[in-house]
């Protein structure tokens, strides 16, 4: 997943270029480069690293351009080298091209296009498709690019220039998003794959449909089936904020994310909550209908999605199975008219989650969304969206979003017992007001977090275990630590360490252990203690007044209800893995080999 920005008609295309590649650096942050025309020849600047490198570069060989392409790369095929930073260009030095996205039978195009004489200089699968558009180029680059796009599988976001159209620019898509923003008088056009990265311009937007081919220069813009025919497409506004992420003040996104959870989970109370009341808009579904459900997300939306399940059975009484979107294509999940599907996304741009998705939608399933980019593909493909009003998250690390999920997913669970005439614990609104307050009097308690992070700061593995609502909690956990600390850590439902886990532990492979739900107390303790026995340290998060007097440590947390110890319970172990990092002294917001949105399969 990279990010893909390119403009003309800017007083400095190249310097706007840049800006825009910045907002785009949490797809990838590898390497980065920018091509443009200069005199009838392509020029290009890139290099290996994060953008600010590639700024440097270009302090010290300026260009100028009336069109310029840009690329921020997280590497998928061929190592991160500037060799293989974007963009790419042909034998013939004739046209150049960025690309987002995987071309899947690029050896098979490679081999047939060596056979035919010509030299490769790079490892990616982006090279094959510079020198095959322009081995089918013959004067007419539309032609060629449809003839490319014909030969290639896979997913591709792509802007291209060629020598011989010194002021346009191509882009074309499939199954990526790609969106072309352009000034009343066509005299000003952005194309960028997140349309949040045109902040505040006054454009209409047009977001590329699979398949679509567009040409764009000052005054134009056109669009083509990938038949060639023109295609009419009408722009609309899109309101994205204008606001320029900042840290204010916080050292790292992550801590200002982490801080920003008490608002971010009264928002989502005042907007589907309002006088205790669960409020959704669900037009063409009949809630009361529904009978079973399947909730698909990856990574930290999965553990959402996972907490999901319990509660709309627990809540609900409505069957729920999780999904990961890379896996579900591989089952037969049973979809009637009676299924809801529930789609969680912090992004909206997740590729294994939108293939989910797609294929559901091809079962006549009705998607509901809960993500934090109304313009995003999975809104666009959705029967109705749940925005989580969580604000722009920057840090890839996902925080405010996980715990504005979970909130949500409880609000919505609540609604689907009273549309099926389910009880609910009369005190649960009690218990859902006190959050953000509670969560307030967690970050209250930093520094005592603080000094368990550089206690445990120098072990090399941890486990996490827990049960019932805490066993996807401490997958949660487990893997916060991993993204920013590069600890091996691995969440275990608690009843399994004895199952073989456990041969694992000893004095150097520490236990935390999440202990906050009351109905599994006693028995994830029983389980510590049985790792306690095999020498490992163990660190109990627990509810105050529970007694862990024989574990090694242990962080008090308010009380709450079993359905809310996941958000309680996952913001202090934010808080522990971020000063864990923090001693470890890793890239905290921008860790390595990850991006913070996952565009390819
Ligand atoms: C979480 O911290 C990671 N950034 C990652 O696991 C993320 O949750 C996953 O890629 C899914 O992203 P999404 O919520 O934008 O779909």
């Amino acid at each position: 997943m990279c990010g893909v920005f390119a403009c003309i008609g800017q007083e400095d295309n190249v310097l706007t270029c840049l800006t825009g590649l910045k907002s785009l650096e949490y797809r990838g942050y590898d390497s980065a480069g920018i091509a443009g025309l200069l005199d009838g020849k392509i020029f290009i600047c890139k290099e290996e690293g994060k953008i600010s490198q590639l700024e440097q570069k270009l302090e010290l060989t300026p260009f100028k351009s009336k069109v310029a392409i840009g690329h921020t790369r997280w590497a998928t095929c061929g190592k991160v080298t500037s060799t293989n930073a974007h963009p790419h260009i042909d034998t013939y030095s004739s046209l150049a091209l960025v690309h987002n996205g995987i071309i899947e039978n690029f050896p098979d195009l490679k081999k047939h296009l060596q056979e035919s004489g010509v030299i490769f200089t790079t490892e990616t699968d982006t090279e094959v498709m510079a020198q095959l558009i322009s081995s089918y180029y013959e004067g007419d680059i539309l032609k060629a690019i449809a003839r490319g796009v014909k030969d290639i599988e896979g997913s591709f976001s792509v802007s291209l220039i060629h020598k011989d159209y010194p002021d346009e620019i191509f882009c074309f898509s499939r199954e990526c998003p790609l969106t072309i923003g352009y000034s009343k008088d066509r005299s000003h056009i952005l194309i960028s794959s997140d349309v949040n990265s045109f902040l505040g311009e006054d454009l209409e937007v047009v977001f590329l449909q699979d398949n679509e081919i567009a040409s764009v220069k000052k005054g134009s813009v056109n669009f083509y089936s990938n038949q060639l025919e023109l295609i009419d497409k009408k722009g609309r506004k899109i309101t994205s904020s204008s606001l320029k992420p900042s840290k204010e003040g916080f050292e790292h996104y992550m801590l200002k994310e982490i801080f920003e959870q008490p608002k971010s989970l009264r928002l989502a109370l005042q907007n589907y909550f309002p006088h205790e009341k669960p409020c959704f808009t669900v037009e063409g579904i009949d809630l009361k209908k529904v009978e079973h459900i399947h909730i698909i997300g990856c990574g930290t939306s999965y553990h959402a999605g996972s907490v999901g399940a319990y509660l709309f059975e627990d809540l609900a009484n409505i069957p729920t199975q999780v999904h990961i979107g890379s896996e579900f294509r591989y089952r037969k999940p049973f979809l009637n008219s009676k299924s809801l599907v529930i789609a969680l996304s912090q992004s909206g741009e997740t590729a294994d989650t939108i293939a989910a998705v797609k294929l559901c939608k091809e079962k006549n399933a009705k998607i509901v969304s809960l993500c934090n980019q109304e313009n995003s593909s999975l809104a666009r493909l959705s029967d109705a969206l749940f925005p989580l009003y969580s604000g722009p998250e920057i840090s890839v690390c996902s925080t405010k979003t996980f715990t504005s999920h979970l909130m949500i997913l409880t609000l919505f669970a609540v609604k689907l017992a009273e549309e099926k005439v389910v009880d609910i614990d009369p005190n649960l609104s009690i218990h859902l007001k006190k959050i953000p307050q509670q969560v307030e009097e967690i970050l209250s308690k930093l520094e005592e977090i603080q000094a368990l992070s550089i206690k445990y700061s120098s072990f090399d593995h941890f486990a996490y275990i827990g049960r019932g609502y805490m066993y996807p909690a401490s997958q949660e956990a487990a893997l916060k630590l991993k993204e920013i600390s590069y600890i091996n850590a691995t969440a275990y439902p608690s009843g399994e360490l004895k199952h073989g886990p456990i041969a694992l532990l000893d004095e150097c492979f520490p236990v935390v252990a999440l202990c906050q739900s009351k109905s599994t107390f006693e028995k994830i303790r029983s389980n510590a203690l049985e790792a306690k026995a095999r020498n490992a340290p163990v660190l109990a998060f627990v509810t105050k007044g529970y007694t862990v007097d024989s574990l090694d440590d242990h962080f008090f947390l308010p009380e709450t209800i079993d359905q809310l110890s996941p958000i309680l319970t996952s913001v202090a172990l934010q808080v522990f893995a971020y000063f864990i990092a923090k001693e470890r002294n890793t890239d905290i917001d921008q860790p390595k080999n990850l991006a913070k949105s996952v565009t390819v399969e």
